[in-house]
């Protein structure tokens, strides 16, 4: 059988250790053949492809981005769609497909199993917002990278007698910014899930500062104060119509100052913590990822995504793979806020 693999959407740490998992099993225990498309759905859409061998995959599972190139292509624009991507993939002999990416790439692989395409699919985020997974591989790399970017700030905000605001990802949830937020003792973490008042956090900055401390507060992108208009993309647009990554830190950092006359100073910590070499147990997620999604293939379960539930990796729908985002619940939230202030 020939596999063709993709990497969609924004890079993550472990998308090079899913590849060698799925491809070192496939080329051992099953014989099969791979490609990689070049650069997500731009690939497929273009029928770009490049052979992988068991070579190009030696030591890649700790190597950050990804060897086969991403990019956010609809493969029903650009002159996509089911029937130039089935003609490619019958020029090229590829029998399947192993697509790993967030919820666009999910909801467009599973568009495309409807019409008759083999896919099976691998989850990413480094938010870790998809439902049916316990966690994302990515996530635990940008917490360390997080966490420690903290206990860096921390050291100045000490010296200095200010107020650091930081500014982490999760445009849609806080995940990152609550367990970075906890493990680096902040004094307010803000996630998009709750809505909190600036007066709230001026109040958390304030007693922070009168125990002494240097107020650290842990922001993640996607959060919008209570009374105050969704500023949902501060940085505005890309000439592509999407959103720039962050800016809700420097608000943020300008309405404390003012409220509690402390100086405050904010840093975006952005790509820096979706670069790089993954975590340990990222690359094992990953791999097993990798290998799973090579069961699923070889037992011709279509349509479905590979998951991590407790210990265990299972299978489940596209669909409701794509139910709904997970969000921080509410008592995770309310156990962190204890520590506030
Ligand atoms: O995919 C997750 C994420 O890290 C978000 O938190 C962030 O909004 C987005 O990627 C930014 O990525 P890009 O600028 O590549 O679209």
């Amino acid at each position: 059988m020939k596999i063709g693999i993709l990497t969609s959407g924004g890079d993550c740490p472990g998308l090079n250790a899913v590849v060698r998992g799925a491809v070192l099993k496939g080329i051992t225990v099953h014989g099969h053949e791979f490609v990689g498309f070049r650069d997500g759905w731009r690939g497929v859409v273009q029928g770009d492809v490049i052979d992988i061998s068991r070579t190009m995959v030696r030591g890649i599972a700790k190597q950050g981005g990804t060897i086969l190139g991403t990019s956010r292509t609809n493969p029903f624009d650009n002159g996509g769609g089911p029937e130039v991507i089935e003609a490619h993939l019958v020029r090229l002999g590829i029998d399947a497909i192993i697509a790993i990416g967030g919820e666009g790439t999910l909801a467009a692989a599973n568009r495309l199993t409807d019409v008759g395409l083999k896919i099976v699919g691998v989850p990413k985020t480094v938010d870790n917002d998809l439902d049916a997974t316990d966690y994302t591989f990515g996530f635990d790399t940008a917490v360390q990278i997080a966490t420690e970017a903290i206990d860096r700030l921390r050291t100045t905000g000490e010296s200095h007698h200010r107020c650091m605001v930081v500014e982490v990802m999760g445009r849609h949830v806080g995940w990152i910014a609550l367990h970075a937020g906890m493990a680096a003792g902040a004094h307010a973490i803000l996630i998009p899930e709750q809505k909190v008042s600036v007066e709230q956090i001026a109040q958390w900055v304030t007693q922070a500062n009168a125990r002494g401390r240097a107020p650290l507060v842990v922001v993640a992108e996607g959060f919008v104060p209570e009374h105050l208009e969704s500023p949902h993309s501060p940085r505005g647009l890309d000439t592509f119509g999407r959103p720039r990554l962050g800016g809700i830190a420097d608000k943020l950092a300008q309405e404390l100052e003012t409220r509690t006359t402390i100086e405050t100073r904010a840093t975006t910590l952005g790509y820096i913590q979706r670069g790089g070499v993954p975590s340990a147990f990222d690359r094992v997620l990953a791999t097993r990822l990798g290998m799973a999604a090579i069961d699923a293939v070889v037992e011709d379960s279509w349509g479905t995504m590979v998951a991590l539930r407790g210990t265990e990796i299972l299978r489940v729908s596209f669909e409701e793979a794509l139910g709904q985002l997970k969000s921080v619940p509410q008592e995770r939230y309310d156990e962190a806020a204890v520590l506030f202030g």
